[in-house]
């Protein structure tokens, strides 16, 4: 038995499968986002813990006996955040997220101090975790004077299970302070934050060990002093529960977030449009992904809006999509990624006239997202990246419309995978299962069968193509007006 321990930034899902990767068991624990200034987003840290324990002991006692057999757990979260702790590990301020706008600013300043994008392979942007600990530098410098560790969310769970300070390689390229064609911390962009490697934990392969679990916690919950491996920041982690491990693979999530995956066999940035290029959760394995931020989240803000779930907006649209909605809508409700890395980007509506009417919107919304993923799909290829097909992914890949519009526009093939659960939480049980048995074989890593392939429309994609241009004008153009 193994078990999966996803710290969402909505909750906690602690998953325990078996030995054939067959779901036992799932248990949830809601989490809050606090916003106390516009664009900040933090969690308390205290609350990851308490999120796990809530769920680990509902596994124990409803799986008593299967979870009494338990060989390993893993681990998966969301990326980026910095947890900063004091010399006796306790957290000195609340987490700032991934999604954390704040640090706009300190982010040009550290490109100028030192080569982020060479050695990090990224663009310093406001989501990751150095220019967090920048701003913290220059706004509450008695926090920064008293961080002895910067620690990811699910390293601190770690830290909580284990007593290690420890990071997976996945995960840690995600903070900017790695040398990620290395695959180790680099000196000189942990000394452009005014930090170091005591500031730092140590790493491990995200299929490797990183410490067994504290004898209290093993007594509580009646288990061995299991291994705990190093997991993997939660894309990598699905990317992982999915199989989509090995080069040439990849997957789209149509989650709050849009996610484009791909697996390299080396270090491949393109800092040039905005590709986030890290370390895979497995051994000398790296991978790309185009990032923006309001997918299904688009959808979601229109259903608030119009009073009505996104599922019933959905249901609106025709069931084969034969032409282009009328309007036009550009996605940057939370600012932009790839490829234009513009935290301050906003979003629009385009092309209205009297006889537009709600589906048409809708429509429309979903057309502004599947622009959003042909932006990520060019940027990747653009980094050398050749796939053709992805598996589709998150809540949105549940309308059939939205990926018919999403083939078309990105020319991929999308893969819906059977039903299951093939998340971040099973990804971190399969790396769990790998570190307690040495194997990072496909039979660990095995994809889900395909329940049904949806193809570009030739049609679609020609009409898709002009408005794919119109697209990219009118992000230009409302730049100007500002
Ligand atoms: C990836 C990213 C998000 C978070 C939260 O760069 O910021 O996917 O990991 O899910």
């Amino acid at each position: 038995m193994y078990l999966g321990l996803d710290i969402g930034t909505s909750g906690v899902k602690a998953m325990l499968v078996n030995d054939r990767f067959d779901v036992i068991g799932t248990a949830h624990a809601s989490l809050t986002v606090s916003r106390p200034h516009p664009g900040w987003s933090e969690q308390n840290p205290l609350d990851w813990i308490a999120a796990c324990e809530r769920t680990i002991a509902e596994l124990a006692e409803t799986h008593s006996e299967a979870f009494g057999k338990l060989q390993s757990i893993g681990l998966s979260g969301h990326m980026h955040g910095a947890t900063l702790l004091d010399s006796n590990d306790q957290p000195l301020r609340p987490c700032i997220l991934w999604n954390d706008a704040r640090s706009g600013p300190q982010c040009e300043a550290l490109e100028e101090r030192a080569d982020f994008r060479g050695i990090g392979g990224n663009i310093v942007m406001a989501g990751f975790t150095a220019p967090k600990l920048q701003w913290v530098a220059e706004n509450e410098p008695e926090i920064f004077e008293k961080t002895c560790k910067v620690l990811l969310p699910k390293d601190f769970v770690r830290l909580w299970l284990t007593g290690e300070h420890v990071s997976d390689m996945s995960d840690a390229a995600g903070t900017l302070w790695m040398d990620v064609a290395k695959r180790d911390w680099s000196d000189t962009l942990l000394e452009a934050t005014g930090l170091d490697r005591s500031h730092m934990p140590s790493l491990v392969e995200g299929s490797d060990v990183s410490g067994h679990l504290r004898a209290d916690l093993a007594d509580r919950w009646g288990v061995a002093k299991v291994p705990v491996a190093g997991g993997g920041g939660d894309n990598a982690a699905t990317a992982c529960g999915m199989g989509i491990t090995t080069p040439g693979t990849g997957f789209l999530s149509l989650g709050t977030s849009g996610v484009l995956f791909a697996t390299t066999d080396r270090f491949a940035p393109n800092t040039a449009d905005a590709v986030h290029a890290f370390c895979h959760a497995v051994p000398n394995t790296w991978h790309q992904m185009g990032v923006f931020l309001s997918a299904s989240d688009s959808l979601t803000w229109l259903s608030e809006i119009s009073g009505r779930s996104p599922a019933d907006l959905a249901s609106l649209l025709p069931e084969t999509i034969t032409e282009p909605s009328p309007a036009g809508f550009l996605p940057y409700l939370s600012g932009e990624r790839t490829p234009h890395n513009d935290p301050n980007a906003t979003g629009a509506f385009w092309g209205l006239r009297r006889d537009v009417a709600l589906p048409d919107m809708v429509q429309s919304v979903m057309e502004g997202v599947a622009m959003a993923f042909a932006d990520s799909a060019h940027a990747l290829r653009s980094a050398g990246t050749e796939i053709d097909a992805v598996y589709a992914v998150g809540g949105g890949a549940r309308s059939d419309q939205w990926l018919q519009i999403i083939a078309a526009m990105t020319g991929l093939t999308l893969l819906k995978p059977e039903a299951g659960d093939f998340g971040a939480a099973m990804g971190a049980a399969k790396l769990a299962a790998a570190a307690a048995t040495g194997d990072v074989s496909a039979s660990v890593f095995s994809s889900p069968k395909v329940d049904a392939e949806v193809w570009p429309d030739a049609h679609l994609a020609e009409k898709y193509a002009e408005k794919y241009d119109a697209y990219r004008r009118a992000y230009g153009q409302l730049k100007v007006l500002g």
